[in-house]
């Protein structure tokens, strides 16, 4: 049994009358302390799968695994309990509270954990010692990112989402984040799964999973994955 383990996994939004199949039977495992790369064009069905593994969403069939707890069976409060505790999301527009500085926008995420990381030591992990006392509007987006992950990491999650986490950004700084996410993962021995629709991505990753059409395209390891820096997209 892997650590995540989606099987046949199927989510239907109904808009009135009609139907749409954004997951049409998706099955795939994650192991623990995997860099997971899920690609796919606009609409394929990522963020749909991303929402579900966060228990932000809930599945119309199928069976959803994650480090032995079947979260497609939870009721509403345990779904609460498992987002709170067990979820670190990061999203592709930051989502800080505006009248928060860096360091207390990480420290609201640390009170609803049990087990947090310490609150300097992660903020200094992400590059943001300087700039922890700073409001989100005094920082770049790159900066904003990086407190989100901060944020995200210091609730000591047992996954991290993050879903379109440079779709933001310019280049230089996308890397930046993304070489901080594949060094936490292989650092912190910390799952990962980010959404890209960047193909030129998909060589990070440990394991890559494509997506078409709310279906499975293709599912690969890659034995050697490349450093982030050495990608050029
Ligand atoms: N809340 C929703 N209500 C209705 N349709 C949705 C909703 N969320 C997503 N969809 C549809 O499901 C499909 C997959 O969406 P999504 O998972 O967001 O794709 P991606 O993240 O790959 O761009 C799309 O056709 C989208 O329009
Ligand atoms: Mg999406």
């Amino acid at each position: 049994m892997s650590f995540i383990e989606f099987q046949d996994v199927k989510k239907i939004y109904k808009m009135g009358e009609v139907e749409i199949p954004a997951l049409a039977g998706v099955t795939f495992s994650i192991e623990k302390g995997e860099f997971v790369v899920i690609a796919g064009a606009s609409g394929a069905g990522k963020s749909t799968i991303l929402n579900l593994l966060g228990g932000m969403d809930i599945c119309s069939s199928g069976m959803i695994l994650v480090d032995g707890e079947e979260v497609s069976k939870m009721d509403a409060k345990a779904l609460t309990t498992y987002r709170r505790y067990d979820i670190g999301f990061v999203f592709q527009f930051y989502n800080l509270v505006q009248n928060l500085t860096a360091k207390e926008n990480v420290e609201l995420a640390t009170q609803i954990s049990r087990n947090p990381l310490n609150i300097d030591e992660t903020i200094e992990a992400v590059g943001l010692k300087a700039r922890a006392n700073n409001f989100p509007s005094q920082l770049s987006g790159g900066e904003q990112q990086r407190v989100a992950i901060a944020r995200a990491l210091a609730k000591n999650p047992k996954l991290l989402l993050c879903d379109e986490p440079t779709g933001a950004l310019d280049y230089k700084t996308g890397k930046a984040i993304l070489k901080l996410l594949q060094d936490t993962c292989h650092i912190h021995n910390m799952t990962v799964v980010v959404i890209t629709h960047n193909l030129a991505l998909c060589a990070m990753g440990d394991k890559v999973i494509k997506v078409k059409s709310g279906l499975i395209d293709s599912i690969e390891i890659n034995e050697n994955p490349t450093p982030v820096e050495s990608i050029e997209w």
